[in-house]
């Protein structure tokens, strides 16, 4: 009898983690929709023809070329596109070169799968969604019957609590009577907790798996909870963000066009944490020279002799006419994150264009990554560290691979190094 209700109890538990799971995966079929939503419904309908800034994707499985292609794209088309593809190359034409943005950095093939699963899937018939609206409208009615499995189990235990209890009562009672017809002593009165104790003192084992479960699902939620923050967060993100700045600068045309480093204006890159915005003198560097520029003549560059207190007439400065230019800061980080340019750029060794696009190409200064705590963690759980040249890495490198030699792939991501810490990131 004992042994029954243990082995039903063991049962049960499988269940409600089963169903557990499977709440959760069909939360990441919605996934899909949210991501689509949120990073290529601005320029494509998922489901229908409509062309916006990008071709509609209706029947983009049966036109596209087979295999990775598809992924390869939507991470980096520009590559795709430099590599002589001929299908990219194709639609890019006949797009009239309109860029798609590079995602690489920004979705994972994780991600890129569940938006590939959404496009894919026929459209969830939401209320009110004709098959002529976009995505962006239909994907707007959230996802139905979407309830938190937390609050479903924890129904479930309230339900299963009182069940119990009803149970228990009528059990003492049943007991009861039987011992009075045979005429023995009837049972002690046991509070609820004295009996559930001895219960559980009788099924030791049986305890303690449910508590290991509970404490560790408990950890891993909280862990999980932790790292969503920044998911939560996304819709004030501020990517695409460029403000007009005090004076036309264009860094197409002087990073593009014209070649000039970008380390020689952010000269504290590779040196500091923060690249740095270029004082007006070094703009005179060149400005003292080039008084006029193919597009606005003199207009523009005359605000830099006015912040400089230069005179171009009698090529003499009047410190006391100096009236610094007040750029606009176009990535804000908050207060409480800590970013350090030197770390990625000559460490890690990234390219300023993973992080900012490519800013050889814009003429006003745009904010083409998130920003959020999401972006940070999923680039330093997909990259490796960068070990050839790296005197320490190397050594710690060896020493890893001969002491996991043949068990793993060691894969070396920022992660494994410490870069998932929240104090890494945070004062
Ligand atoms: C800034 C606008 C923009 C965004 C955002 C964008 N795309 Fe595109 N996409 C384009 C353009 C424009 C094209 C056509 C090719 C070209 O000109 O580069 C294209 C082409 C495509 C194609 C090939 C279409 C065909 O008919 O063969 C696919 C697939 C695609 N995009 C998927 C995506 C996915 C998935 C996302 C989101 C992760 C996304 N795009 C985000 C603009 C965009
Ligand atoms: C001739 C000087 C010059 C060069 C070269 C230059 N920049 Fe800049 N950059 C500036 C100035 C001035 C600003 C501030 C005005 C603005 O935002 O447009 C700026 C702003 C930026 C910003 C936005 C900063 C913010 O406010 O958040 C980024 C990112 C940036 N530059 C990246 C680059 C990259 C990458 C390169 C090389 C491809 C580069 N710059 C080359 C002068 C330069
Ligand atoms: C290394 C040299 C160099 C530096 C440093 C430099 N510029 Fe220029 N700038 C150029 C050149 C070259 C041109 C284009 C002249 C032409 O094509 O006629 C130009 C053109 C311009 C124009 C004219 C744009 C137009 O289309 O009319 C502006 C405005 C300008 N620069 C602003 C700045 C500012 C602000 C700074 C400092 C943050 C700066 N430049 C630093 C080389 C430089
Ligand atoms: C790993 C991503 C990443 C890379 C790589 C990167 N940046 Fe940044 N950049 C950022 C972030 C994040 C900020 C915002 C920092 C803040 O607000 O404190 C930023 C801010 C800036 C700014 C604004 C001024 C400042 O110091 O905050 C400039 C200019 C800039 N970056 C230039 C560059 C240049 C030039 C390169 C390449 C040599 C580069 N960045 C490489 C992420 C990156
Ligand atoms: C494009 C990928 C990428 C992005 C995006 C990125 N990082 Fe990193 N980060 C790296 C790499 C690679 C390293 C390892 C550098 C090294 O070898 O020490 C690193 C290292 C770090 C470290 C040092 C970790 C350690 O244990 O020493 C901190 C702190 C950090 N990043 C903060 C941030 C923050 C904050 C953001 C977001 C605002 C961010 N990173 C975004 C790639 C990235
Ligand atoms: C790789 C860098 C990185 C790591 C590691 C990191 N964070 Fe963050 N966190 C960020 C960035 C960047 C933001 C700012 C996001 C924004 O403004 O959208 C942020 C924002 C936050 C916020 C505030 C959200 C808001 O609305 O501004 C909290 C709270 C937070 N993080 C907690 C944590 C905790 C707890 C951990 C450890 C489990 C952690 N972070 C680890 C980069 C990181």
């Amino acid at each position: 009898m004992k042994n029954n209700i243990s082995r039903i109890s063991l049962k049960a538990l499988i269940a409600i983690v089963f169903t557990v799971f499977t709440f959760s995966n069909q939360l990441n079929a919605q996934d899909g929709a949210k991501l689509f939503k949120q990073n290529c419904a601005v320029c494509h309908a998922s489901h229908t023809d409509q062309k916006l800034t990008g071709p509609g994707l209706k029947g983009i499985f049966d036109r596209a070329p087979k295999g990775d292609w598809l992924k390869n794209w939507i991470l980096n088309n520009e590559k795709l596109i430099k590599s002589g593809d001929a299908y990219a190359n194709k639609i890019y034409n006949e797009n009239g070169k309109a860029a798609m943005t590079v995602f690489e950095g920004q979705l994972t093939d994780k991600d890129v799968d569940a938006i590939l699963g959404f496009i894919k899937a026929p459209l969830p018939a939401a209320p009110g969604v004709t098959p002529g609206q976009t995505v962006a409208d239909a994907t707007n009615a959230e996802p139905q019957g979407s309830i938190d499995p937390l609050y479903l189990i924890l129904g479930a235990i309230i339900v299963l609590a009182v069940l119990l209890g009803a149970l228990r009562s009528v059990r003492t009672s049943l007991q009861n009577s039987v011992r009075r017809s045979e005429g023995s002593e009837e049972l002690p009165d046991l509070t609820f907790w004295q009996e559930a104790k001895a219960w559980m003192g009788q099924r030791r084992r049986l305890v303690g798996v449910i508590a290991i479960i509970l404490l560790f699902g408990g950890m891993k939620s909280c862990w999980d909870a932790c790292y969503r923050i920044g998911v939560y967060y996304d819709y004030k993100t501020q990517k695409g963000y460029k403000p007009e700045q005090p004076i036309k600068f264009s860094h197409k045309l002087h990073a593009g066009d014209n070649e000039i480093a970008c380390q020689y204006c952010h000269s504290s890159v590779e040196k500091s944490r923060h690249a740095g915005i270029p004082s007006v003198n070094i703009c005179m560097n060149c400005h003292k020279g080039i008084q006029k520029g193919p597009q606005y003549g003199e207009k523009e560059i005359a605000k830099i002799y006015e912040a400089s207190g230069f005179d171009p007439k009698t090529g003499n400065y009047d410190n006391s006419k100096q009236n610094p230019l007040k750029w606009i800061k176009v990535h804000n980080l908050p207060d409480h994150v800590y970013f350090n340019h030197s770390q990625h750029v000559v460490v890690g060794k990234i390219e300023c264009a993973t992080c900012h696009g490519n800013v050889k190409e814009m003429t006003v200064a745009e904010q083409k990554s998130p920003l959020t705590m999401k972006w940070c963690i999923e680039c330093h759980r997909k990259t490796e560290v960068v070990m050839q040249g790296n005197a320490y890495y190397d050594r710690l490198h060896k020493a890893l691979k001969e002491k996991y030699a043949g068990q793993y792939d060691v894969k070396f991501t920022v992660d494994k190094i410490g870069g998932l810490e929240c104090a890494k990131c945070h004062y």
